[in-house]
């Protein structure tokens, strides 16, 4: 059977937030340490301490935020921990993340230069569950205030005379758990109460974010909406993709088919959960003045054997491309309210695009398909209207297909399609209103092997290619997409 698809390139719907496209790094595993840091003296080659080929690897995403320090380890972070002279640094244990030294030679300043080397918006995340108000307030001045002030001056003694511009602010880290196991109706009052003493200074205006639901969680999204709604810029929302079940985890490789559907069902669920939250939000936001930041997202495996289980270390693989292409499609598709996503994590930790071993880097397949979703960045949404062919398993189905659609300021368009059934080609013809292109470029990402993933050995077995498959006549594109893949395409 033939999906007919049509694409309304004449009515835009939203504009994409390049922030979807946002990551997250924190002080977890080998994500900071190893993974982006080295320090200035490591035989890696570096600048100012942060590794060449990482920044690199991710100047090529136009990566527009990176959120920071935690996580959890963000409500159990003094800020003042993390300046000064890297070797008077206090150690300390990273009581959350497998129990190591934590010597704090990433802190504030370092973490602005990587923002800068990556020219993102840095998105900092507060300390509530164990910092005081006046710790926090006082890192927005240090990190903000332009003139003579106790923090400015600590700033400048420490090399920074001029701030740091910061919008994006984060008050508390799932405050429902690792941030405080607070009840809705307390962290709310909690939040009215921080965010008040994080100042604007000067030009420099804060987004504040409040923490919020974990998953399905809606109560908690109302008491917050209700209690603190008109303080906040935007409130968060957790949902990681885990196969089985929190308790009972799944490795990253050797899956079978039914565990691959399961994936891809649970990953489908972030429609639910947008959809869901986005409702409550509405009764009390109906401007959508509020967004929802969906600041940690990905899958969550096992730990590869024979490393830390506290590390979060898990390969990547075919499955995983996947699931970062139906996610980023839902939360282009629902852009009128989500405002920002954050991909937990970038390096070596969870669903990372980025593994290191000492010097050795791979990309892995989550890596290309940010790299080839990026074109989306910004974009004006494209109404899509279609009817999926049904993917089933036993006695359950899903959608087949994943699809979103953008136009850029030159009149570009782009669709992103997933092809989400593990053995089906799908056949697409889509019908494209409004637009008379006449030539048409893609990529896939695919492979024959479900479980194929990147090595240090062979780190290019899942990479993208030039797509065969699509061809344009009349104004109507014929597509066939191999089992498992993600495509984009470029019309214009
Ligand atoms: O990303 C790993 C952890 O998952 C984060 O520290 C925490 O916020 C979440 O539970």
């Amino acid at each position: 059977m033939t999906a007919k698809l049509r694409i309304l390139s004449d009515a835009p719907k939203s504009k994409i937030n390049k922030n979807i496209y946002g990551h997250f790094a924190e002080h977890l595993g080998r994500c900071i340490y190893e993974g982006i840091w080295v320090g200035e003296d490591s035989p890696i080659p570096n600048t100012d301490g942060i590794r060449n080929d990482v920044i690199a690897a991710l100047r090529k995403l136009d990566i527009p935020v990176l959120r920071w320090p935690g996580g959890c380890f963000a409500d159990e972070y003094h800020w003042k921990d993390g300046i000064g002279k890297p070797e008077t640094r206090k150690r300390m244990i990273n009581t959350h993340w497998g129990g190591v030294v934590e010597n704090n030679h990433f802190g504030t300043h370092e973490f602005f230069r990587l923002c800068e080397l990556l020219e993102c918006e840095p998105y900092i995340c507060g300390n509530v569950g164990s910092g005081t108000v006046q710790e926090m307030s006082e890192w927005v001045e240090y990190m903000t205030f332009d003139g003579e002030s106790p923090m400015a001056g600590l700033r400048a003694g420490n090399g920074r005379e001029q701030p740091w511009t910061l919008k994006y602010f984060g008050v508390g880290n799932e405050n429902w758990g690792c941030g405080g196991n607070m009840r809705p109706e307390y962290y709310a009052d909690l939040y009215r109460r921080y965010q008040t003493y994080a100042r604007n200074y000067g030009d420099n205006k804060l987004y504040k974010i409040a923490g919020g639901a974990n998953v399905d969680d809606y109560n908690w999204t109302e008491v917050l909406m209700r209690e603190a709604g008109q303080f906040m810029d935007g409130l968060s929302l957790h949902s990681y993709t885990i196969p089985g079940s929190w308790e009972e985890k799944r490795f990253a490789l050797g899956f079978d088919n039914g565990e691959w559907f399961e994936t891809m069902k649970k990953s489908l669920h972030m429609n639910e959960l947008i959809t869901r939250h986005s409702n409550i939000m509405d009764k009390y936001d109906p401007e959508r003045r509020v967004g929802l930041i969906i600041d940690e997202w990905g899958t969550w495996f096992l730990s590869e054997p024979g490393t830390n289980p506290g590390f979060l270390y898990q390969q990547n693989t075919l499955r995983d491309a996947l699931v970062a292409g139906i996610h980023l499609n839902i939360f282009q598709n629902h852009s009128k309210r989500v405002q920002m996503a954050n991909i937990a994590q970038m390096v070596n930790v969870l669903q990372a695009l980025i593994l290191t071993e000492g010097d050795k880097l791979l990309l892995t397949p989550t890596y290309h398909v940010f790299d080839m979703y990026k074109v989306h960045q910004d974009n004006e949404l494209l109404e899509v209207s279609f009817e999926s062919p049904v993917y089933s398993m036993g006695e359950e189905s899903i959608p087949q297909l994943s699809v979103s659609a953008s136009r850029d300021a030159s009149g570009k368009v782009y669709v992103s399609i997933c092809n989400i059934s593990h053995a089906d080609n799908a056949a697409l013809s889509i019908e494209l209103v409004g637009t008379s292109a006449r030539t048409i470029n893609g990529q896939i990402l695919t492979h024959s092997d479900l479980n194929a993933h990147n090595t240090f050995e062979t780190p290019a077995t899942v990479a993208p290619a030039v797509f065969e498959g699509a061809s344009l006549k009349n104004g109507v594109l014929d597509c066939q997409l191999p089992p498992a893949s993600v495509v984009v395409l470029t019309l214009e």
